[in-house]
């Protein structure tokens, strides 16, 4: 990606994770008992884009609230963040919940997205830099789950603001949520301000429609991780032998995505074997949901303070204001 007088897009820093990973994830993932992907492979192009959808679900009530939440406490966020901040999205995809931030902050010196779909950060840093063509945008391909560093900017901050929408930290254990929020703070240094979205538990019926939609976008997202497997690593997975689940695992708090195979089956990913059983499940994804002040405990022994908490009034999602010691 070139500079443009126009725009300030800086080149791109590309740690995009490599098929080797993804190849090595896939084989341990179904080597045990029982059998797992990672979901951060969700998000190909394709699965990004199907992402995309399922947040325009009516079903999918995440998206649309962390947003009303966002549009009314836009003002409050950008006066804890302070003038001339650097802020930095972790997991930026289609960039559209940063434009609010951005048009209530107080003269934004740059914008930094990390994100693992590369081609998907690209278009979104495009379109967001005709929006705002003063602001430097530095985007980042990276995995960050994992430590990793920050391009240098050619423009000064004052501050360090860090964006974590989505309710994708519920995507972590517990244990991984904390490691992560410590990676950032490690990343942004003490008294940068966190912004992070949480979703709360709730009642099990709009919990269940939410990731098992009418229209079956959720389980085309969660199918087509077999798709990129079959792609990438030359796997034999016949999508029409597996089907989407969601459940809700009670003693964890969190929704499980799995796909269950439809039949006892073999298959083969490059040179690795694989039985399945008649409705044997691969766990793709978890998505844990949170209460006020379990998620403050958990930010705290990550090494921040809660310093602010907005809710909607159903008390269907979370955005919390922390700061780092
Ligand atoms: C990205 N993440 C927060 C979504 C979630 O709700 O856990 C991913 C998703 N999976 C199925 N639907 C949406």
């Amino acid at each position: 990606m070139s500079k443009t007088k126009e725009s300030r897009l800086e080149k791109l820093q590309d740690l995009e994770p490599s098929v080797d990973e993804f190849r090595t994830s896939v084989i341990d993932g179904l080597s045990g008992p029982q059998k797992t992907l990672p979901c951060k492979f969700l998000y190909d192009e394709r699965g990004s884009q199907i992402f995309d959808d399922i947040c325009d679900l009516p079903e999918y009530y995440p998206t649309r609230t962390e947003r009303l939440i966002l549009e009314r406490h836009a003002r409050d966020i950008a006066a804890l963040a302070g003038p001339r901040t650097r802020l930095i999205e972790f997991g930026s995809g289609a960039g559209t919940k940063i434009r609010l931030l951005l048009r209530a902050l107080d003269k934004p010196a740059a914008y930094l997205p990390v994100e693992i779909s590369r081609e998907f950060m690209i278009a979104a840093s495009r379109e967001l830099a005709k929006s705002f063509p003063d602001l430097t945008i530095a985007p980042v391909c990276a995995d960050y789950t994992q430590p990793f560093t920050l391009p240098d900017l050619p423009v000064g901050h004052d501050a360090t603001v860090g964006f974590f929408p989505g309710s994708t930290i519920g995507n972590f254990t517990r244990a991984e949520a904390v490691d992560f929020l410590k990676v950032t703070r490690n990343l942004m240094g003490s008294g940068a301000l966190m912004i992070v979205g949480v979703d709360l538990v709730k009642d099990l019926d709009v919990l269940r429609a939410a990731y098992n939609d009418a229209a079956g976008v959720t389980a085309a997202f969660n199918l087509n991780l077999l798709r990129r497997i079959n792609r990438e690593l030359s796997g034999t997975f016949d999508l029409s032998s597996f089907r989407h689940e969601a459940r809700w695992n009670e003693r964890l708090d969190r929704i499980e995505m799995h796909l269950v195979s439809l039949r006892d089956q073999e298959v083969a990913v490059g040179a690795h074997r694989f039985r399945f059983q008649k409705c044997e499940t691969i766990h793709t994804e978890s998505s844990h949901k949170y209460r006020l002040d379990g998620f403050r405990k958990l930010a705290d022994e990550a090494g921040y303070d809660p310093i602010e908490v907005w809710t909607d009034e159903k008390n269907l999602f979370s955005v919390h204001a922390l700061r780092a010691r």
